[in-house]
């Protein structure tokens, strides 16, 4: 049996997708070192309502100086940070000496724009190569996972934090309730701990199951944050919808009745009581859909090899692997993916053994269809890739169902 990571009652299994390798884990080709593998199963606890992975990876073999992921990529995520970056500056951060602590701030795509501003600002982010780079931009890295130990440390060191901001981070942390009896301590007393994350209702209506994978432990709904800040002294006390990475919320703690909370929390979970979000009915039809959507997509993917066609796929996203592994596909069917990540290149697909290559070999000659992986930065992509449409290429699509446009 799982216990919940949050209140210890039992997870109720909802889909299995079998033996998965670590989603960023890009192996060379020829690599003789075995790859690992676990079980990706995902549940629901009745108790707190919290949707979460029935087994954990251990955190060092996801994070650490080999993971590949920069999250300054998209132009699209600059974009987003930058705007967020100066909301705070003219809000949380407008008052003498503000401080600000970012967990998970990767190459410094948000907290670059605040150390150029002068704000006085620490990121933690444990995965040395991505953090090497933000402190190429200025920021101030600390290479360490937040927990609650170094979050008393900083505070020792710093002070309190006037906003602690965690984006596409807080889901990866199994240990949460570490994370926040650790920004309970750090937060100065009217501080916010501000997060963004991949949101169930999301997933569940685009039966977007690729958001699910190794490092995706948590899928929140504006109910379950409710109740896990509850329990750490916390309340939310805001909720912002956001159409990044397929779309996500936005959710704001406080310490509880330090601030009214706006309509939009208790309007988001009437919301999510009146759809039936994270009940077992509704996560027994997202299974049966997710299935479908197998189904679906190989029994293309094979007509097109039976055709002679050619089929690339595009962004060797983390969210791929899981897609590539639950539906069994290697390159017999996609011959290739492409990637802009230099730290992908040139390596093979976790399980699945694809090749990534440069952008630069997508259009030397284009293929006849690619799988658009990375389908949340969809609006960029086919904005930057219109010479492949005009060469008779045609995308593959599977959120939120199967189809080629
Ligand atoms: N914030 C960036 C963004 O939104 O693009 C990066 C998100 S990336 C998907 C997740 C990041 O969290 C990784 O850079 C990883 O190293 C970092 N991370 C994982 N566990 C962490 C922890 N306990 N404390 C701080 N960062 C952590
Ligand atoms: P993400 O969906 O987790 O943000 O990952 C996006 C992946 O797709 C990352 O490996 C970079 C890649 N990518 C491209 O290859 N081309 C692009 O234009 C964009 C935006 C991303
Ligand atoms: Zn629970």
């Amino acid at each position: 049996m799982t216990t919940c990571r949050i209140c210890a009652g039992p997870v109720e299994e909802f889909f299995d997708f079998g033996r998965q390798p670590l989603s960023d884990a890009f192996p060379e080709p020829g690599a003789t070192e075995p790859e690992f593998f676990y079980r990706l199963a995902v549940g629901m606890c009745p108790h707190c309502t919290m949707v979460q992975l029935m087994e954990e990876v251990p955190r060092d073999k996801m994070f650490g100086e080999h993971y590949p992921y920069l999250s300054s990529g998209s132009t699209v995520m600059r974009e987003h940070f930058e705007k967020l970056a100066e909301q705070l500056r003219g809000s949380e951060l407008n008052k003498p000496d503000p401080f600000i602590v970012e967990l998970g701030c990767n190459d410094g795509v948000m907290l670059s724009t605040l150390a150029q501003a002068g704000i006085r600002h620490l990121g933690v982010e444990p995965s040395g190569s991505v953090a090497d780079v933000a402190a190429a931009k200025g920021v101030r890295v600390r290479k360490d996972f937040f927990e609650e130990s170094v979050a008393r440390q900083i505070l020792a060191q710093d002070g309190p934090a006037d906003v602690i901001f965690a984006a596409n981070t807080l889901c990866h942390i199994p240990y949460v309730d570490s994370i926040l009896w650790g920004a309970g301590a750090l937060l100065a007393p009217d501080g916010v701990f501000v997060f963004e994350d991949p949101y169930l209702g999301d997933i569940v209506r685009r039966t977007s199951y690729d958001q699910i994978y190794d490092e995706h432990f948590y899928f929140f709904t504006a109910r379950s944050v409710a109740t896990l800040a509850a329990r750490h002294g916390l309340e939310l006390v805001d909720i912002e919808p956001l159409v990044v990475h397929g779309g996500e919320l936005r959710y704001t703690l406080a310490r509880a009745g330090s601030r009214t909370p706006s309509a939009s929390v208790t309007e988001t979970i009437a919301r999510e009581q009146r759809e039936g979000l994270a009940e077992p009915a509704t996560l027994r039809r997202f299974a049966a859909e997710v299935e479908r959507n197998r189904t679906e997509l190989v029994e293309l993917l094979r007509r097109l090899r039976a055709e002679g066609k050619r089929v690339a796929g595009y962004g060797a996203t983390a969210k791929s692997a899981t897609v590539l592994n639950f539906c069994g596909i290697g390159p017999d069917l996609i011959e290739f993916v492409s990637d802009t990540s230099v730290t992908k290149q040139g390596r093979l697909t976790p399980g699945s053994h694809i090749p990534v290559r440069p952008p630069a070999e997508f259009a030397d000659p284009y293929p006849d269809y690619a799988v658009l992986f990375a389908w949340n930065h969809a609006d960029e992509i086919l904005a930057k890739e219109q010479g492949f449409r005009e060469a008779g290429g045609r995308w593959i699509r599977y959120v939120p169902d199967v189809h080629i446009t």
